[in-house]
């Protein structure tokens, strides 16, 4: 009988030992696939930080001082003043397309981040973001402009989605905190967002809700019970940009900013636009290249990106100069239309371009 128990056990025991030795055998393959796909993962991500391109010649023509910005003077002054000392202003920029209203909100805070009366830090945020593309879902399950929340649910069989954790997802205002939030194309926000911003500037900070939080869950990390009890900081001042006139911008906004006004460029005003971007890319111009740009480009974003492509196709023919045969063909290609007619800021008439003989 003792033998027999004895067999018993030994057969147990044996079986016992083959289970957990299986089980861990298969653990530690399990972790060493993982972690050879994680190396994997690993290894792409740092081969493609290695490949870079050079710098982009838009970013290379991009003003980095407000003198720098031609033609905005008074807009300039406007945006310097709603921002400067110790109680700056949210803003609303008008203007029309590319004529320096994201370039200036950018130099000025780091201008004004430089003065000693700002409560705007050294370091302080300048985080631009697009209304058009930072509408949220119709279940506002993500939002990128103000924050959601990823519910356990989503989150599978991670810590978070096991321990029933909702995870907080910061949006662009708390990525603002501190600093300036740039927010493009403002008359695009759909009215939800646009209430929910407008109740994060009054607040100073974005309450997120989730039926997942639960104040008497142990495993709630202290971190997270902080977000739902105290909200996400989101202190930050507001400089809206929008390509409409005011009266196309909801009331709640407009009494909440300083309206700020951009003008269109003169032909002149282009023409030194031109003439800066090619000095700073180092290249030299037939003369007439800049006025011949001048006639085609809307404003000074266009006139740029038109002297850009100009430059590859001499440089593509090996040529260190270019001509004006250049930008002719560029604004053929990508059909631009001459214009017409050019509001010369400076004389306050409107004069006809296509009568003044260009490219001497
Ligand atoms: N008034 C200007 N003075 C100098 N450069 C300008 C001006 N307007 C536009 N540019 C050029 O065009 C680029 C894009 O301008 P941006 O500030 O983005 O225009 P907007 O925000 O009004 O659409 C700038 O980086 C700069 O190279
Ligand atoms: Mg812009």
């Amino acid at each position: 009988m003792g033998e027999f128990t004895a067999i018993i056990q030994l057969m147990v025991t044996v079986i016992a030992g083959m289970y957990f030795y299986t089980r861990l055998r298969t653990e530690r393959e399990t972790e060493k696939q993982f972690k050879n796909e994680y190396k994997q993962e690993a290894e792409k991500l740092n081969r493609l930080r290695h490949i870079r391109l050079s710098e982009p010649m838009t970013e290379l023509a991009r003003p980095s001082s407000c003198d720098e910005i031609l033609g905005q003077e008074n807009g300039i002054r406007a945006l310097r003043a709603a921002l400067w000392g110790k109680n700056p202003q949210h803003v609303i920029i008008y203007g029309p397309p590319g004529v320096g209203k994201t370039a200036a909100a950018r130099v000025v805070l780091d201008e004004i981040k430089k003065s000693t009366d700002t409560p705007f830090s050294k370091d302080a945020p300048f985080v631009e973001a697009d209304a058009t593309v930072m509408r949220c879902d119709e279940h506002g399950f993500t939002d990128p402009l103000i924050g959601s929340v990823h519910d356990p649910i989503y989150q599978g069989s991670g810590s978070f989605g096991q321990n029933g954790i909702p995870q907080p997802m910061p949006g662009a205002v708390t990525r603002a905190h501190g600093g300036v939030l740039f927010l493009d194309e403002i008359g695009e926000l759909p009215n939800e967002q646009l209430n929910k911003l407008l109740k994060v500037l009054e607040d100073r900070r974005v309450m997120l809700e989730s039926s997942y939080y639960n104040s008497s869950n142990t495993k709630m990390p202290v971190y997270i019970r902080d977000v739902f009890e105290n909200g996400l900081p989101a202190d930050f001042r507001l400089i809206g940009a929008t390509t409409v006139s005011p009266e196309k911008i909801p009331e709640a906004v407009r009494s909440r900013c300083v309206e700020v006004f951009f003008d269109e460029l003169s032909r002149q005003e282009i023409i030194e636009i031109v003439r800066t971007a090619a000095l700073r890319f180092g290249v030299f111009t037939d003369p007439g290249v800049k006025e011949c740009i001048a006639d085609y480009a809307p404003n000074g974003r266009d006139a740029v990106k038109i002297l850009q492509s100009a430059i590859n196709l001499a440089r593509m023919e090996n040529r260190h100069k270019v001509s004006v045969s250049d930008v002719q063909w560029v604004v053929m290609a990508s059909r631009y239309k001459r214009k017409e007619n050019t509001y010369a800021k400076d004389g306050g008439k409107i004069i006809d371009i296509s009568i003044i003989k260009p490219y001497n």
